[in-house]
C-alpha cells in the first residue's frame, strides 16, 4: 500500500514527536559531531538554519557551535506579503523574536537584517521525511522547494542541506514535480550524500 503525502505526513510528525527529550537532546549533540565532518563547512560563512518545533531535531547546540566558530547564522521569516516565500535574517543570541503563524519562532522583521538568498552558503532545511534518494518532504508549505529551486543544479548560490532524525528517513516518497531534492542530508548517525 502506497501511502498519501498527508499520511505520511502525520506518521511521521508522531514518531518524531515521540522521541524523549534524553533521545532529543543527544540527536542535537550528535549532529554537531556529524557537522565538523561537514566538507562544506569549513568555507562556509553564511549559514541558513531554522528554530527546533514539532519533535524535529533540536537546531540549538548547532546554532551555538556555528557561532562559537565565528559563522554567521540567518533564521527564515515567512514573507510579509509574497505568498509562501521566505526571507532570510541575520540570527544573533539578542535578536528580538516573534511567533509566526505557524507558532515557530522568527527573528522579528527588520530589514538591516535581511541577506539575500543569493548570498547564503547553506541553507540547512528541516524536514518531515526523507527517501534513499534524498527526496524531501516538508510540512506541505513548499517554503524551501520555491526558496531552493533557483539553485537547483547551479554550482552558484547556496548548497541545500536537510537535517533530520534517523527515524524520519522512508524507503521512498511520493514525489511531485515541484519538490527539490537535496544534495545531503545530515541525521545523528550519518551524513547523506547524493552529489
Ligand atoms: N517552486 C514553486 N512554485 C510555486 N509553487 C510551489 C513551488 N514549490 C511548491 N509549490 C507549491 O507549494 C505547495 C506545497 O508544496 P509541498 O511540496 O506539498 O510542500 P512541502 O515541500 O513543504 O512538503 C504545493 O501546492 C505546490 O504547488
Ligand atoms: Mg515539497
Amino acid at each position: 500500500m502506497t501511502l498519501s503525502r498527508q499520511d505520511l505526513r502525520k506518521i511521521i510528525r508522531q514518531k518524531r514527536n515521540s522521541l524523549s527529550s534524553d533521545v532529543q537532546y543527544l540527536a542535537g549533540l550528535d549532529l554537531v559531531t556529524q557537522f565538523k565532518q561537514l566538507a562544506e563547512i569549513t568555507s562556509a560563512q553564511h549559514i541558513a538554519l531554522y528554530i527546533t518545533a514539532d519533535g524535529e531535531i533540536d537546531t540549538k547546540p548547532l546554532i551555538e557551535w556555528l557561532w562559537q566558530q565565528g559563522k554567521e547564522v540567518y533564521l527564515p521569516v515567512i514573507h510579509p506579503f509574497s505568498h509562501g516565500h521566505l526571507l532570510f535574517l541575520r540570527y544573533a543570541s539578542n535578536t528580538p523574536m516573534v511567533l509566526n503563524q505557524y507558532a515557530i519562532a522568527e527573528p522579528k522583521l527588520d530589514q538591516t537584517q535581511i541577506i539575500p538568498v543569493a548570498q547564503l552558503d547553506l541553507i540547512c532545511t528541516p524536514l518531515v521525511a526523507f527517501d534513499a534518494n534524498g527526496h524531501r518532504l516538508g510540512m506541505g508549505g513548499g517554503y524551501y522547494d520555491r526558496t531552493l529551486e533557483p539553485w537547483f543544479d547551479s554550482k552558484q548560490g547556496p548548497k541545500a542541506i536537510g537535517l533530520a532524525h534517523d527515524c524520519q528517513q522512508v524507503d521512498s516518497l511520493p514525489i511531485e514535480s515541484w519538490d527539490v531534492p537535496l544534495p545531503k542530508i545530515v541525521t545523528p548517525s550519518q551524513i547523506w550524500d547524493w552529489e
